[in-house]
């Protein structure tokens, strides 16, 4: 396996086009997901590392099952099936569609190999072509929902690959190490200010949305404030240092027996070494960089982290603060709001996290809930509270 130099940066978002556009568009949308497995092997795109996860192979067949499906059977006459079994393999989740393999499953498929899954693609993409060759303004819509759907699987691609490579002794890097951005150390974050209020949320704009990003609509938020930086490695370390993943006041009942049933003691991928702490990425097993955000922690981890820096922030009756309070987080302790569901990691995988880097950067964390702040005071009292 050749690492790549750099992940190919996505595609903009379309925003109306002529058919000619529209063709270009789904050609470039394709071709990056392709591109993103070209230096890896069959072996590579066929393993499967956990129920939740789905081989790149895998991936690369339902994007194309998804536009053959929904495009080309409906409204390209003539259109021939590349294999009528496919549609069991290759359907996620769509109940009208019937029967289909189950998700833990998918890494069974040893058949089709890689080869017939790209030549599926090469089919449904010269079919794709003739039907965007004619008028297809009424097609913009639904190519444009299969191009999102399909970036959103080419997240998912590095995300189970990142996974599936963690497990690996060999600790295989996808990709070549990156120059380490330039960073400047964290200094103590400042607390931004919102007054809440009426305010609406939801996607609203003429431009792509998936269905559960709208409709727009009011909500009332109570005051709150966020931090004006990102929680970093730097700050997680200091949570660690003071008996973070060991003490079960910070953590949520949930969290707690999770911590316990799993024995976290650090961020997923992260692994303690003589040195010092190091992060499983996709370019490999890297020193964890104190002033990078910190990635792949759960919901659980950041309310117990944000616990932590809340109590470490507190006032204390001289008015002054304690210092590692103000090591705290790009989450408000007092935020409020619609509360989130609680995204459980099964086998600590994080949907929610940057996959791009462990190092480097991340996705927002999951905000607190303002309610349902049921804690464990110990170990003891988790199941019966
Ligand atoms: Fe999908």
């Amino acid at each position: 396996m050749a690492p790549l130099d750099d992940a190919a940066p996505l595609p903009a978002p379309l925003r109306g086009a002529s058919a000619r556009a529209l063709a270009a568009r789904y050609a470039e949308v394709r071709s990056a997901s392709e591109r993103l497995v070209s230096h890896l092997s069959p072996e590579d795109l066929s393993a499967q590392s956990m129920p939740d996860a789905s081989p790149a192979k895998w991936h690369l067949a339902h994007t194309t099952w998804f536009f053959e499906t929904f495009l080309l059977v409906p409204r390209l006459a003539g259109h021939d099936l590349f294999d009528p079994r496919f549609g069991y393999l290759f359907n996620s989740y769509y109940e009208a569609l019937g029967p289909r393999q189950p998700r833990p499953q998918r890494g069974l498929l040893t058949r089709p190999g890689l080869d017939e899954v790209l030549a599926y693609r090469a089919h449904v993409d010269a079919g794709m072509s003739r039907l965007l060759s004619g008028d297809c303004d009424e097609l913009v819509d639904l190519v444009e929902l299969g191009l999102a759907h399909e970036q959103q699987h080419q997240e998912l691609i590095l995300m189970d690959l990142l996974h599936l490579f963690a497990q690996s002794p060999l600790k295989p890097a996808y990709q070549r190490p990156a120059p380490h951005p330039a960073t400047t150390a964290a200094g103590a974050p400042g607390w931004v200010g919102f007054s809440g209020g009426l305010v609406e949320i939801g996607h609203g704009g003429e431009g792509f949305a998936f269905d559960n990003e709208g409709p727009r609509h009011k909500v009332w938020l109570e005051p709150f404030s966020l931090a004006d930086r990102l929680v970093t490695n730097g700050d997680w370390l200091a949570f660690m240092a003071d008996g973070g993943y060991r003490r079960p006041d910070l953590w949520l009942a949930d969290g707690w027996a999770q911590v316990q049933a799993e024995d976290w003691q650090a961020p997923l991928y992260w692994e303690e070494a003589a040195d010092g702490w190091r992060a499983m990425t996709l370019q490999g097993l890297v020193p964890v960089a104190p002033d990078c955000p910190v990635a792949h922690v759960s919901y659980y981890e950041a309310d117990a982290y944000a616990t932590w820096a809340a109590r470490a922030c507190r006032p204390r009756r001289n008015g002054s603060m304690r210092l590692k309070a103000c090591r705290c987080a790009a989450i408000s302790p007092i935020a409020a709001g619609s509360p989130p569901t609680p995204r459980i990691r099964r086998a600590r995988g994080c949907a929610r996290c940057s996959v791009t880097s462990g190092n480097g950067p991340a996705a927002p964390m999951a905000p607190i809930r303002a309610s349902s702040r049921r804690r464990a005071r110990s170990a003891s009292t988790t199941a019966s509270s």
